[in-house]
């Protein structure tokens, strides 16, 4: 940032004339880079969990270079790169693998099926084993971290937001985390249960305490109904760290179920990969992108990220978490008004032109500039 007075005045530069040749490489940042590294991985195994979820076991493809797994933490995520349609696509998964089964060099992923998701259709359709792909290194803050969290800790899942905290699990299993870990699990049914028998086995731990609810079943040994306070009462303690992953719907009510308990909000840690936005109007505007060799015109919608309209027009725009963490597809706006959705830092660095396509929106025609 302490360059921000000469790369605003390059800015300006660029502004006066748009040819892709004269613009410098102004925000090359070493730490963005660095979140480039890739890792090549080739499928040993999928197994399906449940009708519309599969686990993808991962390990190194040792022939592109790649000898062993980076290491990771319980609740961090790797950004799958997949090359679709002359473009590459970036999907976030968390690891459900447990941290040291990464070091006998296996990860495992697990994806639900999304209906239209471009990138778990692939995966489920077209991936079998023996495929090669490609992978970022292990990222993300989401999971228990001794330092700033409380020892008891109550994770909150929907569906395939189990996945973080199966490997959460794991690591207090494998003694890798020291925190005394319950779980409470919402799914539709019983056959909806991901990874049920690994479940019933890390139940046998005294760390360890998975309590599963079904919302559109009664069934015994389950609880039923949506996640409410009575569900979570019995395993507050004095101090506690709340961990959320699921879809958006579950955060309000939980936030509203978190507040009557008086949990302060910096206990509260939350996954999302889904960023939603609706804006008032809908329309078309224009996106100009500079890259270094080349500019392109294409069309953006307003309830579209900027990302997404660069991706469907075939552009090779830098990504990987998609929601406004990894700081990766950062890029500078030159003109246009946008709206960014997302947290404060995000906010903040839009202030200086910088900003995040994954989580931002048009709202009208849009200038940007990109780091390829
Ligand atoms: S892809 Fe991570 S911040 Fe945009």
């Amino acid at each position: 940032m302490e360059n921000i007075t000469e790369l605003k005045k390059v800015r300006q530069d660029i502004i006066k004339d748009y040819s892709a040749k004269d613009i410098l490489d102004t925000h090359i940042d070493k730490e963005v880079s660095k979140m480039n590294d890739l890792q090549y991985v080739i499928v040993k195994d999928i197994i399906k969990e449940t009708d519309d979820t599969k686990s993808f076991i991962l390990e190194p493809d040792v022939s592109k270079g790649t000898r062993e797994l980076a290491p990771f933490k319980a609740g961090q995520y790797i950004s799958l790169k997949l090359f679709i349609d002359d473009a590459y696509v970036t999907r976030a998964y968390s690891l459900s693998s447990s941290p040291s089964e990464a070091l006998k060099n296996f990860y495992r992923i697990t994806i639900k099926k999304v209906p239209n998701g471009l990138v778990s259709n692939i995966m489920f359709k077209d991936i079998k084993v023996g495929d090669g792909l490609t992978i970022s290194k292990p990222m993300g803050e989401f999971g228990y971290n001794k330092i700033r969290d409380e020892e008891n800790v109550i994770a909150i899942a929907g569906g395939s937001g189990i996945t973080p905290f199966m490997s959460l699990a794991k690591a207090i299993k494998d003694k890798d985390e020291e925190c005394s870990l319950t779980v409470i699990y919402s799914v539709k049914k019983e056959k909806d249960i991901i990874f049920k028998d690994e479940i019933n086995e890390l139940n046998k731990n005294k760390n360890i305490n998975f309590v599963i609810t079904l919302t559109e079943e009664e069934k015994d040994n389950y609880l039923n109904g949506y996640i409410n306070e009575e569900m979570i009462e019995p395993y507050l303690k004095e101090f506690n760290t709340v961990l959320m992953c699921g879809p958006k719907g579950l955060y309000q009510t939980m936030n509203e179920i978190l507040l009557k308990f008086n949990i302060p909000k910096k206990n509260v840690h939350y996954e999302n990969f889904n960023v939603m936005y609706e804006p008032s109007e809908k329309n078309t505007y224009s996106l100009k992108v500079i890259m270094k060799d080349e500019v392109k015109t294409i069309k953006c919608k307003s309830d579209e990220s900027l990302l997404i309209s660069m991706e469907k027009a075939g552009i090779k725009a830098p990504s990987s978490c998609r929601v406004g963490i990894c700081g990766f597809c950062r890029s500078i706006l030159i003109q246009g008004k946008v709206k960014t959705i997302g947290a404060t830092q995000v906010k903040a660095l839009s202030e200086n032109d910088y900003i995040h396509p994954c989580v931002t929106y048009p709202e009208s025609d849009v200038v940007l500039k990109l780091d390829i």
